[in-house]
């Protein structure tokens, strides 16, 4: 009975504490919502199916790649990139108003561009019928920062449309809206669209959504590999050619750099996740932050997990208790896969070793008490990834699969350790996780090492810097036009 009130008043204690860190938390927490669903694909069904179609090999020229990547901050007290945007009118037509990756990083941008003064017009293409909480705090939030939320159909978008600088398109999905809307006006308004791509799954590739693709004045895409994508799946299944390209990789929001370098609270947020989950300070968390879908590859995480126990057992290593913790849980989603999931656990016998936890709107409480990111994406893999990014903030390393955006993230043997996707990664996978549980120096400086990498070019600066580029060619394109 002591005991117990003696730990209740250790957790009062705490709790304002937690709490606090939790508030400075509260305003990144929307951001950080995208990042346990999809960085990549906006349909959160879609990232089950994995279909095993080639990545296409063909690179664009180095030059052109680094344009757009590669870009240095100068000072801190440089003016901000976007402020050739004041005053510039801009319409952002999403698919959806929603919590995943899409329509949350439009958010961003659309917040970014009102902090240089211009103005902003938001219009939601798809609307759920009935009164939505998630649309109507969403569509508040805007409101509140000054962003103007207009219908989507009606006079009122046309002359938006028609009276605006720029139109930025957000998914593939989002060209539903030029038909349906503009109708006869639609040509008008090509020459200042940029579309805006982050998915890289089959059912995108349809004439109905992107045959416009090609008269747009240019496309926006979250990494190369994802662009290379859909310059040949456009060719090869549609027969109509790419506009423009701009590969613009993403960046971390402040606010979620304000955690990760706040150490106080960072041990707070971990002393408080570890307990939750029953895991000892000392021992070792290897944890995938996704939804659970089969496209995520938490199964195969799971069979290379036992693998990597099995040979601490036979080797007979020295290393701490090691946990696989996966956050993204959803048993009303994914319930076949997620039995098969919990099924295996049971069969092997790790349960006290593995961790289910649901789904969740903030995840910077878990990369603050987890010591390794795993990024099991399969097939592809992500389009960009941006948990990978945040882990790397709070300086994680990441054990990923040779696909996708990954590749243009970690950097093998210095940020983090690939392996193969498929089952052909399984063992590898395993003995990354080895090497990281028994090489503490390693597995410490790795995590450094992604921090720098962060610091250099995956700020929301950055991303700012990137965007601007972007901007101001499409705003030249669309003015050489109308004259
Ligand atoms: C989402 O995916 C489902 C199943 O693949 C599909 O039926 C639906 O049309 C998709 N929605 C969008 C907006 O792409
Ligand atoms: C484009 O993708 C197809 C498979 O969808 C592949 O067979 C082809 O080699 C790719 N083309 C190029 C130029 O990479
Ligand atoms: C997780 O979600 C399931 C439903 O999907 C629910 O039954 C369960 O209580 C949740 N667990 C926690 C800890 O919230
Ligand atoms: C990553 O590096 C390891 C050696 O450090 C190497 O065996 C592996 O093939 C590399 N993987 C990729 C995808 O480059």
């Amino acid at each position: 009975m002591g005991k117990q009130s003696a730990w209740v008043a250790i957790q009062k204690k705490r709790w304002p504490l937690l709490i606090l860190a939790l508030l400075s938390l509260f305003t990144a927490m929307l951001f950080f919502t995208r990042t346990s669903f999809d960085s990549c694909a906006t349909n959160s069904t879609s990232s089950a199916t994995s279909n095993s179609i080639v990545i296409n090999n063909n690179r664009f020229g180095e030059e052109e790649k680094d344009k757009f990547t590669n870009v240095q901050i100068q000072s801190k007290a440089a003016p901000n990139p976007l402020d050739f945007m004041k005053s510039k009118l801009v319409l952002l037509v999403s698919h959806e108003l929603s919590l995943s990756g899409g329509p949350l990083l439009l958010m961003e941008l659309a917040f970014l561009l009102r902090g240089v003064g211009a103005e902003v017009v938001w219009i939601t293409n798809q609307k759920p019928v009935e009164l939505d909480d998630v649309v109507y705090s969403l569509e508040h939030k805007m409101l509140d920062r000054g962003v103007k939320v207009l219908s989507a159909k009606g006079q009122k978008a046309i002359d938006t449309a028609l009276k605006a600088d720029l139109v930025i398109l957000n998914t593939a999905v989002a060209g539903k809206w030029l038909d349906a809307v503009l109708k006869e006006k639609v040509p008008h308004v090509l020459p200042k669209v940029l579309w805006w791509i982050h998915e890289m799954r089959g059912h995108y590739f349809k004439v109905e959504y992107v045959k416009h693709l090609p008269f747009v004045a240019g496309a926006m895409i979250d990494s190369h590999t994802t662009a290379e994508y859909w310059k040949n799946r456009t060719r090869e299944r549609l027969g109509i050619k790419m506009p423009e390209t701009y590969v613009v990789h993403l960046g971390n929001s402040k606010e979620l750099m304000e955690v990760a370098e706040d150490s106080v609270s960072k041990r707070i947020l971990r002393e408080h996740v570890r307990e939750s989950l029953g895991v000892r300070n000392e021992d070792l968390i290897f944890a995938i932050i996704n939804s659970v879908s089969r496209g995520k590859g938490q199964d195969l995480f799971l069979r290379s997990f036992h693998e990597s126990l099995q040979l601490i057992k036979e080797k007979k290593l020295q290393v701490p208790p090691i946990h696989a913790v996966i956050v993204g849980s959803d048993m009303n989603a994914q319930t076949k896969f997620e039995t098969e999931l919990r099924n295996f656990v049971l069969e092997k016998k790790i349960q006290d070793r593995v961790h289910f936890v649901n789904k969740t709107l903030t995840v910077a409480p878990y990369l603050a008490s987890i010591d390794v990111l795993v990024q099991n994406s399969q097939a592809r893999g992500e389009c960009f990834g941006r948990i990978t990014i945040e882990a790397m903030a709070f300086q994680l390393p990441v054990l990923g699969t040779a696909a996708g955006g990954t590749m243009e993230i970690v950097v093998n043997g210095t940020t983090g350790l690939l392996h193969p996707a498929a089952k052909e990664g399984v063992t590898p996978l395993a003995n990354n996780i080895v090497k990281l549980a028994t090489h503490v120096e390693r597995r410490l400086t790795m995590g450094k090492k992604g921090y720098e990498r962060v610091k250099e070019r995956f700020l929301e600066p950055h991303m700012s810097h990137r965007i601007a580029l972007v901007l101001k060619d499409v705003l030249q394109k669309a003015k050489s036009h109308s004259t």
